[in-house]
């Protein structure tokens, strides 16, 4: 498979140049900044591409890369930091100028060359930089400039590098996406081949070639991750799959029934239905502290698979539908814990089970076409994430059947309105949330002492960062008139207006 590999210096949105170029139909990865050469070459790369990153040149801490990849024959794109890393080994210079570029700046192409061939000799771009490059290395043309960066685009033909101040994977480059098919196409002699049908074929390939003949066993729980993680495995190895769906009771209204009826009858995959409620809430009795919740569910999460693995016997493997932003954010070296994240299959490493990941390498809307490519109902393909601990993250405080009950019906009500105004799609998530609290009210003549119910809606690319939805005030409306009419228990409906961060999106 064509690779184009990006070095990760640590720029707040390196994997976004990773996506723009999986946009363009070449296999993109995010490789640390620091991955030793030889292994690199090993890959056989058709290009790299060196991420932005938020150091400077001269900074004591200053990322840095072996100089010995520039010999290594291989095209490269150096943007921002990384064009000026590339200066820096390759004996041109940067300046501390004391002119930083922020926002839409104005570029001139001075001569055509290979990054801009086509493109418009003025154009706008984004610009965030503090350093300048203000003479190219030896052997390379400065092809464009800014009013505050003399050399913003450099050329070396011969070698093939190539080095960008602006951020072409921005949508605040117009051209960005036609410089990086320059990179691609013409610099790299890439082809446009890596598509949903490509991805399919290649991971049924991977699948069958690791499990064999081997049962395999897949934690279900009917989002469009671990659905379609299902859907490969079950193309690449058929009935050597058994799905799992383990009804936790922290389910939203009607959930365990779509998923039974989707997987079992639809697709008609053995699928084992594990109805665990009791095991998992009565563990949850008189607990209120968010990581305490999070860790008693994973660890039931392991006993029931555990339990399922038994009755299975010679199940050597296991399906999860780890994702390639999972991926990404686990390798941070030093980020802070702030969640356990988990999902049913993230758990049970010490099953003594080998994992099959066939989206690791994947992002949500591409697993997303894969999911409609392989024939996944739209309802799931679109579903909106639910985190794996379910409702119990989403009722603050000790979760309990009663509060269960009011969530649901609230939560369910939201949805329906949700795409009844036509939203469902465009928001990244929306649902509510109980806080173990009550105010009073007055229903009637009388006086009522019940729960608030939350409303929480955010747009998002990849849930990494997300911000509140304004939604209309006419959904809002009839919203609040219906929890606090239709739903027993609830008096008071607020809207959450935080996004993430400083806050995150589910509330525990
Ligand atoms: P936060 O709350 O950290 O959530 O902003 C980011 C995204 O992750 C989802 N989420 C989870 N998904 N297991 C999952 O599979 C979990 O334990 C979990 N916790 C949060 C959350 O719904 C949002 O989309």
């Amino acid at each position: 498979m064509e690779t184009v590999l990006v070095l990760d210096f640590g720029a707040q949105y390196s994997q976004l140049i990773a996506r723009r170029v999986r946009e363009c139909r070449v296999y993109s990865e995010l490789i640390p900044y620091d991955t030793p050469v030889d292994e690199i070459a090993a890959r056989k790369p058709r290009g790299l591409i060196l991420s932005g990153g938020p150091a400077s040149v001269y900074a004591d801490e200053a990322l840095s890369i072996d100089p010995a990849i520039f010999e290594l024959g291989i095209p490269i794109l150096g943007i921002c930091y990384g064009m000026q890393l590339m200066t820096s080994d390759l004996g041109g210079t940067v300046a501390r100028t004391g002119k930083s570029e922020f926002g839409k700046t104005e570029l001139r192409i001075s001569s055509e060359g290979l990054l801009f061939d086509d493109l418009p000799q003025s154009q706008t771009c984004w610009m965030s930089h503090t350093d300048s490059v203000t003479e190219p290395p030896e052997g390379f043309e400065a092809t464009g400039s800014t009013d505050s960066s003399p050399v913003a685009v450099m050329e070396d033909r011969e070698r093939k590098l190539f080095g960008i101040q602006c951020h072409p994977e921005v949508v605040h480059t117009p051209h960005g996406t036609d410089i990086l098919k320059n990179f691609l196409f013409e610099a790299c002699d890439c082809s446009p081949t890596w598509t949903v049908v490509s991805i399919i074929e290649d991971s049924v390939a991977a699948i069958r070639e690791q499990v064999g003949d081997e049962k395999v066993i897949c934690g279900l729980s009917g989002g469009v991750d671990s659905s379609t993680a299902a859907l490969l495995v079950h193309r690449a190895i058929g009935e050597n799959l058994i799905c799992i769906f383990v009804d936790h009771g922290l389910l939203r209204m009607n959930e365990a029934e779509q998923v039974i009826d989707a997987f079992g009858n639809h697709f008609r995959i053995p699928l084992v239905h594990v109805e665990a409620q009791e095991r998992f809430l009565s563990k949850l009795t008189g607990v209120t502290e968010p990581e305490r919740k999070r860790k008693i569910i994973g660890e039931e999460f392991i006993r029931t698979f555990e339990d399922q693995a038994h009755q299975l016997e010679g199940a050597r493997f296991l399906v999860q539908g780890t994702l390639y932003s999972d991926v990404i954010e686990s390798g941070t070296r030093d980020a802070a814990k702030i969640k356990s994240h988990h999902n049913v299959g993230g758990l049970p490493l010490d099953m003594d089970l080998e994992l099959v990941e066939p989206l690791r390498n994947i992002f949500k809307d591409e697993v997303r076409n894969v999911a409609a490519e392989l024939g996944l109902p739209d309802n799931m393909v679109w579903r909106q994430p639910f985190p794996g601990p379910g409702l119990a993250i989403r009722i603050i405080g000790e979760v309990t059947e009663e509060r269960l009950r009011i969530l649901r019906e609230a939560d369910f009500i939201l949805q329906e309105e949700v795409r009844r105004a036509g939203l469902y799609r465009k928001l990244w998530q929306s649902f509510c949330v109980l806080p173990a609290i009550r105010s009073v009210g007055v229903m009637g003549d009388s006086r009522t002492y019940a729960y608030p119910i939350i409303i929480r809606a955010v747009t998002s690319e990849d849930a990494m960062t997300a911000d509140w939805a304004r939604l209309p005030y006419e959904l809002l409306e009839v919203v609040s008139n219906r929890i606090i009419n239709e739903v027993d228990g609830v008096n008071r409906v607020a809207l959450d207006i935080s996004s993430k961060p400083p806050s995150t999106i589910e509330w525990e």
